[in-house]
């Protein structure tokens, strides 16, 4: 039966068809591309792929301003080649999830170009209109310094409308019962087309009212449970990923006290202090983010992750902890983006560091709650910083040294191909690191196995436990008279700490699941470890015969 619930230990991987691999050799990957790319994802362990959005979108935010929910951009394929992929990995036992975005469409959908230019259309109340320009217009941008309003003019009807990104992003207005009605059509639609699950846009916006009157935010919480019903009864493994980066008080309202509302949410909070611990060495703030979102139904799941596709938002930290991460991963003005956040890759911000980098994909792995990989993170890609925004760290996936990185046939990708410096295709790409035993692409397998070896993460309760230093967790997982005690070392030096694994018979002895050393307690019940500088440690508590005592039903 737990397995049932696959989304709790599941392996994340996100990535976006266009900057995946083409097939055709128009320089535009394609979702023939990305078939052929299965077993190389079924290779790497990954259990479930989040495809960023491929619906019809003039692609002016990378396919956030869909224009067609029912089909797929003619440029990635057809319908028949997303099935085709879709059966695909589901042959390879991979679950496919996709982006939701039902906040807004693009200004060339059909529905917002029969809104404005009819006011007797029924679809003009699919949108968010005033007659005047309202006072907070300047207000509530979620891009700042390059969005300039969330209330535009529309020629054509002459009416303010409102969208709370771009502008060419109208918002829909949700509260709509046949807006509401789309959203689970278009749900159904590609459930019927063999995906997994959603990773729903926007959702605080989604559920927010919307409208020129509005001066504070109002949740509509019970759309949530109107979404989750729907999909249970018309495929009941289903689920939604929910992008919310909301303070940890309301993530219950997100969950549903009962466990009926999102079934995931990402863990923006932990997000944040994760890259203050690694920046300062001080790991308090970050296990004071694990206790805060500690609570949540038993159904229901964190999503962890270290970079997205978007900027890495550090606004909720203070801002002493905001310019001692900037400091660290992105000290030029070039390398921040909305005044909030870094818009870079993960290897260049830590100086492509290998130990450290290891340290924090462990870190993060072993974190209450199921890891979400960046395409292109397994192998340590680089970013491109004279490319706009967020577009620096889209580039296309480096499969080879062949030329384009093995990306396409055509000599001008959709996104230039990194080819220059420390991070160019000639350095850093699959086909090398495949076959060398030590490299990031080989230890991100291993990761993943062992991530796989110990579900307790997944299900268990978690405990941070006491140690002296500021700069090494240490984390209990219990799961079914199973436990798993992880350890990082987040500074650069080594060093001896004591750790006291908590009561039990099996605290007595901890065995490393990666090379089966063990450790003993000492008379006190403690275990004295020495980490190297940013060591990662998983043990077993109690030994490595748990495969025989798993009791799982
Ligand atoms: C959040 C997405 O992650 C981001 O890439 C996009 O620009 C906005 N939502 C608008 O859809």
């Amino acid at each position: 039966m737990i397995n049932d619930l696959w989304y709790k230990n599941a392996v994340v991987y996100c990535l976006s068809v266009e900057t995946f691999m083409d097939a055709n050799g128009d320089g535009i990957g394609d979702f023939q591309g990305l078939a052929r790319r299965l077993d190389y994802l079924a290779g790497l362990g990954i259990t479930a792929i989040w495809l960023m959005p491929f619906q019809t979108s003039p692609g002016k935010d990378d396919g956030y301003d869909v224009s067609d929910y029912y089909n797929v951009d003619p440029r990635y394929g057809t319908l028949g080649d997303f099935v085709e992929f879709t059966h695909g990995a589901k042959q390879r036992g991979i679950r496919v999830m996709i982006d939701l975005v039902v906040n807004h469409t693009s200004d060339e959908h059909p529905w917002f170009q029969e809104a404005r230019k009819d006011e007797n259309s029924p679809y003009r109340d699919w949108y968010v209109w005033s007659k005047e320009k309202p006072e907070n217009a300047s207000q509530g941008m979620v891009f700042p310094g390059v969005q300039k309003t969330t209330w535009s003019r529309d020629k054509v009807s002459g009416k303010y409308y409102f969208h709370r990104f771009y502008d060419f992003q109208p918002d829909l207005n949700t509260a709509n019962p046949h807006v509401q009605a789309e959203i689970l059509k278009i749900m159904g639609f590609w459930i019927q087309l063999g995906v997994s699950g959603f990773r729903m846009d926007a959702v605080p916006f989604v559920i927010a009212r919307k409208g020129a009157d509005i001066d504070k935010p109002v949740e509509q919480y019970d759309m949530l449970r109107t979404f989750r019903e729907f999909l249970q009864w018309r495929q009941g493994d289903a689920i939604i990923l929910a992008e919310a980066n909301v303070l940890p008080k309301t993530d219950m309202n997100y969950f549903g006290e009962d466990g009926d509302r999102m079934h995931m949410m990402f863990n923006f909070q932990v997000n944040q202090t994760l890259f203050y611990a690694l920046a300062s060495g001080d790991c308090a703030p970050l296990a004071k983010a694990l206790e805060a979102t500690r609570t949540r139904p038993p159904t229901a799941q964190w999503g962890h992750f270290l970079r997205n596709h978007d900027e890495l938002d550090l606004g909720r930290l203070s801002e002493a902890q905001r310019n001692m991460v900037f400091a660290a991963f992105g000290p030029d003005k070039d390398m921040q983006l909305y005044d909030r956040g870094i818009r870079r890759r993960f290897s260049p911000m830590l100086g492509g560091n290998r130990d450290r980098m290891r340290m924090a994909y462990s870190l993060m792995f072993s974190l209450p709650g199921t890891p979400v990989l960046r395409y292109g993170d397994e192998i340590g890609m680089g970013e491109d910083l004279s490319l706009p925004e967020r577009n620096c760290a889209r580039t296309p996936m480096q499969w080879s040294t062949e030329p384009q990185a093995g990306f396409t046939k055509s000599d001008a990708p959709v996104l230039p191909v990194i080819s220059d410096g420390a991070y160019g295709f000639q350095h850093i790409n699959v086909a090398d690191q495949r076959r060398n035993p030590d490299s990031m692409l080989n230890w991100m397998e291993r990761l993943i196995r062992m991530r796989k070896e110990a579900p307790e993460i997944g299900w268990g309760d978690f405990r941070v436990l006491d140690v002296e230093e500021d700069g090494v967790l240490a984390i209990r997982y219990d799961w079914r008279n199973n436990a798993v005690l992880i350890v990082h070392n987040l500074n650069e030096s080594p060093i001896e700490v004591r750790i006291d694994p908590g009561p039990g018979e099996g605290s007595q002895l901890l065995v490393d699941i990666a090379d089966g050393s063990d450790s003993r307690a000492d008379e006190a019940g403690l275990h004295r470890l020495y980490l190297e500088g940013y060591a990662y440690k998983w043990f077993r508590v109690g030994g490595l015969d748990y495969l025989l005592r798993r009791t799982e039903i």
